[in-house]
């Protein structure tokens, strides 16, 4: 069994999953082996032979977050090819594009699924193999900022220090349900599915540090949720103003966070590597 340290970046074939890679690979040191994980192996080939171009070796592993026998074959593979995990970055989501002819139901079930209990699947799956001074990153979004809940009651029970993970799962299916009739405004959601995958994200980041906070049979996990910046990415048709390199920027530094650090810690980062208050500093970038 290696002993190196092992990092995952969830769908990481293209995008700011790939700068992520493509950062780690260059930052990680030389005992690092760097996973770059995809749905597609082919597409994630591809994307290996990219970086082999730029004399850069990624591991692969195919990784669907929306596959629960994907999720389970990987980490198996980790178990026993590593025996644990150093870094987890959880990178792959998907969002509907503003002309999608799909219903409001439809969406609201994919993105929820894939983006919230996609997420967590994988998170549930491979915390157990997180060694002490692991380090996760929850990529959520600048539309993943409490402030994009209109409902103030909602509001109050997402910041909730006492909200369970239970309570937030029934929130997630609450939305896709509500969707599915047109009531999620009325139950305080705004109209964007995306925006409340991502919202769901940040508050599972805050719970889960806590979790980790608990587990006296490891010492020093940290893991916050980062807005990546607006990126020229598929995912905005590449209207994003950042690079993928600039948008991997402070996922990567999260990533890589020194042993020991006390900040930040279940935090919610900014692209320029600031942190923001989730709950009570207004949102940077209100324009989305
Ligand atoms: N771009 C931005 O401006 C921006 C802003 C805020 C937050 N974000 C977040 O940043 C992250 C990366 O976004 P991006 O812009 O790089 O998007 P992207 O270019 O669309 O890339 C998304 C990646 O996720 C993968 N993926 C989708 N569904 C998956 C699944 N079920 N299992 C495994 N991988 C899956 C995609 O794989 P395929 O190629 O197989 O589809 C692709 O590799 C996402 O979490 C996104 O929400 C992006």
């Amino acid at each position: 069994m290696s002993t190196s340290r092992i990092f995952v970046v969830t769908g990481s074939n293209k995008g700011i999953g790939y700068g992520i890679v493509k950062a780690l690979c260059k930052e990680a040191g030389n005992d690092a082996v760097v996973y770059l994980t995809a749905r597609s192996v082919e597409r994630g080939n591809e994307a290996v032979k990219a970086l082999n171009k730029l004399g850069l070796k990624p591991a692969f592993h195919p990784l669907d977050v929306d596959d629960a026998s994907s999720i389970e074959t990987f980490a198996n593979f980790l178990k026993k090819e590593h025996g644990g995990l150093d870094v987890l970055v959880n990178n792959a989501a998907m969002a509907f594009k503003n002309a999608a002819t799909e219903s409001m139901a439809v969406q609201a079930k994919e993105t929820i699924r894939v983006n919230y209990f996609g997420l967590q699947a994988v998170c549930r799956a491979l915390f157990p193999l997180l060694r002490s001074h692991a380090r996760v990153v929850n990529v959520s979004s600048c539309v993943g900022h409490l402030s994009k809940v209109p409902g103030e009651q909602l509001r109050s029970t997402l910041a909730s220090p006492d909200l369970t993970e239970q309570q937030l799962d029934d929130l997630m299916t609450g939305f896709v349900k509500a969707a599915g009739d047109g009531s999620h405004e009325a139950l305080g959601w705004q109209n964007s599915t995306y925006s409340v995958s991502k919202v769901g994200v940040s508050a599972l980041t805050r719970i889960q540090q806590k979790q980790l906070d608990a587990d006296t049979t490891r010492e020093d996990i940290v893991i916050n949720h980062v807005h990546p910046g607006y990126v020229d990415t598929d995912m905005t048709s590449h209207k994003g103003t950042l690079t993928i390199e600039a948008g991997a920027a402070a996922p990567t530094y999260l990533a890589l966070l020194p042993p020991n650090c006390s900040s930040p810690r279940g935090e919610y980062v900014w692209h320029d590597k600031r942190l923001v208050d989730w709950v009570n500093e207004a949102n940077p970038a209100p324009g989305f």
